[in-house]
């Protein structure tokens, strides 16, 4: 039944929300949400069976938003409100074609997911996986403090090492917050590499610069960024552009106390090149917040057998703060992509 000629509309939501984005969709007049009950993945068939006829749906980075899926909505579906920045697993020109607007939560995530970055290269660079686990594992008798067990690259500059050069790989706002985290560890040069069709902003790196009292900011292509970073943070939007940007010569030409840490998406990364370039010492080691394949990464995964590799399961945006904004921003651009008015952040098709 088409709801919306009764004047209702139903929005399949994959997830619950939380209270506060669930208040505001429910305090919202005409609609019938239909939430998967569980606190885990929705089910594929159980989205299959309940998209039909629907206005809105609300999505999660791991529900697949294929034509499949948009054709079962049919023609009454008119929004689809991912909880994420985020947005290669809904298909954009299924979307488009279908004359629908799609809702995604960019700018709230920003500062926790920089935040860990940070995180990632001082824990891969410190040598922290090793280090809890050798506490964890009762090993610390074994290891007192000596002068240099557990000794890794620092990531602040020392007065005998007074250059820093951080290179990152995408440089939009994540890239950029991350940027700013790491100016007061006295970093000295900014690298990056952006989409090549993206015209270098000449202005605003000098600008950059001068806010960060930095010796520059440059635009590289992704060579001399390999081979002049002493910290790499790939901080790029995921998809067919991006795969594998990270892949054997680019680890080859890292230097060998470099560190890689990436926070976007596993697709980025050659997962088998990086497992063996941290085997055989070509870079020091690295920080992955994401995985190509997640969720399926198992102990006997190669880079989760690597000590140097400091892994951890997609938890950039992990605060209670960021989660619960952007639960909000999902809640408030499918209220506006229903009702009509602007969508708070509506990605542009
Ligand atoms: C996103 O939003 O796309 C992240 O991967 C999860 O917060």
């Amino acid at each position: 039944t088409d709801m919306s000629q009764s004047g209702r509309h139903k929005v399949v939501v994959c997830r619950d929300l939380g209270p506060d984005a669930m208040s505001l969709l429910k305090a919202t007049p005409k609609l019938d949400l239909v939430v998967w009950p569980h606190d885990r993945g929705c089910d594929r068939t159980w989205l299959l069976d309940n998209v039909p006829g629907s206005t809105g749906l609300v999505v999660m980075l791991t529900d697949k938003v294929d034509s499949e899926i948009l054709g079962r909505a049919g023609p009454s579906l008119k929004i689809v409100s991912t909880m994420s920045v985020g947005y290669e697993h809904i298909d954009l020109k299924a979307a488009a074609q279908s004359g629908l607007k799609v809702g995604y939560t960019p700018d709230v995530l920003t500062d926790a997911v920089a935040d860990l970055s940070v995180m990632l290269a001082l824990m891969a660079s410190r040598n922290i996986g090793i280090a809890t686990a050798l506490a964890r594992e009762g090993q610390w008798p074994n290891h007192p403090w000596s002068p240099f067990t557990l000794c890794g690259p620092q990531l602040s500059t020392i007065a005998s090492s007074p250059t820093r050069k951080v290179g990152f790989v995408g440089f939009g706002r994540i890239a950029q917050a991350t940027l700013a985290r790491l100016v007061p560890f006295g970093i000295t040069h900014c690298l990056y590499s952006s989409n090549p069709s993206s015209p270098t902003n000449h202005e605003r790196d000098a600008e950059l610069a001068r806010a960060y009292k930095l010796q520059s900011v440059t635009k590289v292509d992704v060579d001399e960024l390999a081979r002049e970073s002493d910290f790499i943070f790939v901080l790029a939007p995921g998809g067919r552009d991006t795969y594998h940007i990270i892949n054997e010569k680019f680890l080859k030409q890292m230097k060998r106390t470099g560190i890689l840490v990436n926070a976007s998406r596993g697709t980025l990364v050659d997962s088998d090149a990086l497992a063996k370039a941290l085997r055989e010492g070509w870079i020091w080691g690295a920080g992955l917040d994401v995985v190509e394949g997640e969720p399926s990464v198992t102990i006997d995964h190669p880079l989760v057998k690597e000590p140097r590799c400091i892994i951890i399961p997609h938890v950039g945006s992990a605060t209670l703060e960021t989660r619960t904004a952007m639960a909000v921003r999902v809640a408030q651009n499918l209220i506006a992509g229903i009702l009509g008015g602007s969508m708070p952040a509506q990605v542009d098709l």
